[in-house]
Formats: C-alpha cells, structure tokens, sequence
C-alpha cells in the first residue's frame, strides 16, 4: 500500500565531517531503514530535490544513492507518480520483529506493568461482537439516522468557521452544547442542573473514567451492580478500585445487601433508570433508600442514564439526580443510544462544589472532544432534530420490542424467561439449567447471531445463563425469523 512519507531527516542522517561519502551515507541509511521495517515495501520515498533540501545536501549524492537503491531493487519508480520502496520485497529480506512476545533480548529483562492493568481481562473481541445484525447489543438503528440533517449542519459549520473554534477549547466543553444538553436534561429527564455544571466528555465510559480520578482512591471499595455493565467495572478496576458486587432485583440495586456487605463503600455505580443487562427500574423507595445510604455515609452515586429515553410503556422516568438534596449524585449521559456510538459524545452533571476538580483532572486527561461534533450537535439539538430523532425512534424501537417480545412468547415461552422489555434497545433473557450460554453464542456466530450472553455480566460465580438481546438495530421483519434461528441453535444444542 502506498503511504506518502514527509520528514525524513530523522532516519536519513548525514555527516559531513565523516570520511564515507555522502551518496553512500544516504544509501545506508536507506537500506537499513528498510531492512529494519522503518519503511515499509509500497512506501513513498521524496523526490531527490526534497531530500536534498531537507538534508541540506547538493542534489548530486541524493541521486547517485537513489539510482544505486534504484539499481538493486530496493526502490521502485513508477511513471508519474514518484519513487517507492519496491513494494515485492522478501520478507527474509524484512526481517520483522515479533512485536507481540517482544525479542529475546528485551524478554530477559523484568517489563513491569502496573498491577491495575492486569486485573482487567485481556482485550480479546469474542465471536458475538464481531458482526452487525440480528440481536447485537448497543446498535441504534443507524440507517435511521437523520444524515441529511446532520451534514447540512457540518457544511454549514465549516461555511461559517470562526477560527478561534480551531483552537484549544474549554476542558468542560463547548458552551452552547453544554447549555443544550442542561435544558434537555432538565425539561426532559428531571434532572437538576445548570449548564455550568455540565462537562462534554467522549462517552459514559470516559465519563466513568474521569468520575473515578476525582472521586475514587486506589482501594476505595465501589458497589457495582451484579449482574452489571462489565465495561464500566473494567473503568472502575484500572482506577483501583475494589468491586462490591451487590445484586439486584425486580426493585433495581438491593440497598440493604449493599449496606450489610460494605457500608463505608466510597460510592455507588448504578443504571436505575434501565439497569443492565437485566432491565429493572428503581423503585421509588430503592431510590431514596440509597440517598439516604449515600448522605449518611458520605458516599457518591454515579448514575449512568444510558438509554431511557426510550421508555414504551410509560413516559421516560425521572433520574435518580432530580430527587437528591445533598448533592451526592453524579450523574452520566451519552449519545451513543439516541444518535450513534461512533460519535463518542457524553456528558456528566457535576455537582457545582466539584465543577472545578473535575476540569482540572478533564484537562490533565486531554481537552475534549472535537470541537466539530459539539458545535454540531448543539445545533442539531437547538433546531429540533434532535427531540424528532427521539420522537420517531421510539416509535421504531417500540414495533421491534413488540415482535420481539411476541416472537419470544410464540417460539421460546417454554425455554426463555424475558426480563427488562420495558425500556431500551435490549432485553434479557434467562435460559433454565443446563444451558452454556457462551458456547452457544459462540455457535450462533458463527450462523450470523449476535448473541452477547449474560454470565460474563456476573463478577460472583453464582451467574444465570441467558442471552442479552439487542433489538435496535434489527427490523421488524427480521426479528421473527432471528428468534426461529435461535430457537434452532437452542434446540441442536439441547440434542448434543
Ligand atoms: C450500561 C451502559 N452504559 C453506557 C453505555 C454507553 O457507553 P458509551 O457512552 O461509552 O458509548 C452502554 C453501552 O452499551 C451501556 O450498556
């Protein structure tokens, strides 16, 4: 593959005072770059006179050494369009490294990594989340993304750029998208804020991350939903922190469990407005029974509010944040459901007393997210596509709930136990004994269905086997013949 190179000087070095030649300096210098992979067979290599003035030589070396590389193969020219490293060199002649094990010489040596960063299981993409379609988790229906809207805003925003939103920008975030998101969130999902108080951020995971630096020490024990998000106690291991799985129930987090197993737990993370994976909604006394907990113990609660915008059976539920009156809630947002997850634009509402430790710690971590996506978003948000974005999706993802829920009933009441339709772009189901849900994910992936299953969203070991099911992103008239599908692979499953 061609790559334009620029900024050779660094690799190719010359001395002037040295005896070699230059043209032979500059031909070494090639071919040991090459031969140690610094330039890669299809690479684009300067023209002479650019190297030559970059080096600061006459052009005369540079081409004796070019047509000497020229010559034996290294280098290529094609017509007209300049000169490469050969792009069919062997590889013996390439030796490469094996980065991955590291080479004998550096294994000998003690390469100690911190020990927060082998608690969290390797990175590894299991076969369910390799593929898009029937029953992936966290896909909005994307196709239904008003892109017409949003690129007449991105044109217009680079027809109109002030220069200044080319520089370094706010730590907390972009202004008008900040005092956008504090009136959505105000008017639409009862939370208490100021758009002061908002900070724009690159997703909920980011917003756990930089949650965790300002509040959370090495060792302070977190409560952590069980069954429960496994991305957000991945954030919450790499800042140190120890995890008190506590479970949950119809009701939402059982606060009185919580209490009994680590009453001094420094804070709380908790989705109550659609827990995941399993569904539930916190009840009213379960909400204020853990802001008693959280006054009384000097403790936080991180509220992840990722996705009740879509509520179907009853209007969107007010958040956890509205009903606190000590200021113990840090509540977090994302766009990933409601517009697309590649966007990577969350939010956090910080209470005000924290609003200058939070930029701080922000602005250590980087400054934010492209200025680009924000301004955009607080248009897209202040000329009303937003809330009609919102308004037609739960339409759609009410239909794919209902054929989902009814194809369930039809093809699996007998095998699968449904919980947490009520709200969002998943469900889960529960499969009685016997079944190995990763095993059979991993087989209906290979038939194309994403299964994500639900033990891995356990930290004990007393984990239910089931699958989380995704409907965002699958039409109507594909789910009926997704759950069939699965119903085959359960079945040949129980026959082996
Ligand atoms: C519980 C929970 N929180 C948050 C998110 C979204 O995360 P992000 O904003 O980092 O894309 C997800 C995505 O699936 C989720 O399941």
């Amino acid at each position: 593959m061609e790559k334009a190179v620029g900024g050779f000087s660094p690799l190719i070095r010359v001395d002037r005072n040295a005896s070699k030649p230059l043209y032979e300096q500059v031909y070494d210098a090639f071919r040991a770059a090459i031969v140690a992979r610094y330039l890669r067979p299809g690479e684009r290599i300067p023209s002479t006179r650019s190297l030559a003035s970059e080096l600061r030589l006459s052009r005369i070396p540079v081409l004796n050494a070019y047509s000497q590389l020229l010559a034996e193969g290294y280098f290529e020219s094609r017509v007209g369009a300049g000169t490469f490293v050969t792009s069919s060199l062997p590889d013996q002649l390439t030796p490469s490294e094996d980065y991955t094990r590291g080479s004998s010489r550096l294994r000998r040596m003690p390469r100690s990594i911190a020990r927060r960063s082998s608690l969290i299981p390797r990175y590894e993409r299991p076969a369910w989340v390799r593929g898009h379609g029937a029953f992936s988790v966290s896909q909005p229906a994307v196709d239904a993304f008003p892109f017409h809207a949003w690129s007449n805003l991105i044109a217009r925003y680079w027809r109109n750029l002030h220069l200044s939103a080319l520089q370094y920008g706010d730590p907390m975030g972009y202004r008008e998208l900040r005092e956008a998101i504090a009136a959505y969130l105000r008017a639409s999902r009862g939370v208490m804020c100021e758009w002061r108080q908002i900070m724009i951020v690159s997703g909920s995971q980011q917003a756990l991350d930089v949650s965790a630096r300002v509040l959370l020490d090495v060792g302070s024990p977190v409560w952590v939903e069980e069954p429960g998000y496994w991305l957000a106690r991945h954030v919450l291991l790499s800042a140190g922190c120890r995890l008190v799985p506590v479970p949950v129930d119809d009701d939402g987090l059982d606060v009185a469990t919580g209490i009994e197993r680590c009453c001094k737990a420094r804070a709380a993370y908790v989705a109550p407005s659609h827990q995941y994976p399993l569904g539930a909604m916190m009840s009213a006394s379960r909400r204020f029974q853990l802001l008693d907990w959280a006054q009384s113990s000097g403790s936080w609660i991180v509220e992840d509010d990722y996705d009740s915008e879509y509520r179907y059976d009853s209007k969107p539920i007010a958040s956890l944040q509205g009903l606190d009156r000590s200021s113990r809630v840090i509540y977090i947002g994302t766009f990933s459901k409601v517009l697309f997850p590649s966007l990577r634009v969350g939010y956090i509402v910080i209470p005000s007393d924290l609003v200058d430790h939070f930029a701080a710690i922000r602005h250590a971590m980087d400054v934010g997210p492209p200025h680009l996506y924000q301004a955009v978003l607080a248009t897209f948000i202040n000329e009303g596509h937003f809330s009609r974005h919102i308004r037609r999706m739960r339409l759609t993802y009410r239909e794919r709930r209902e054929v989902l829920v009814t194809s369930i009933q039809k093809e699996l009441d007998s095998v699968l136990q449904a919980h947490g339709a009520e709200a969002g772009l998943h469900l889960a189901v529960t499969l009685p004994r016997g079944y190995r849900d990763r095993a059979i994910s991993a087989q209906a992936a290979l038939q194309n269905l994403w299964l994500w299953p639900l033990s891995p969203s356990y930290l004990s070991k007393n984990v239910r086997q089931g699958f989380i099911l995704g409907f965002g992103g699958t039409t109507a008239k594909e789910i009926p013949e997704a759950v069939r599908k699965l119903r085959a692979i359960l079945v040949s499953d129980r026959a082996r």
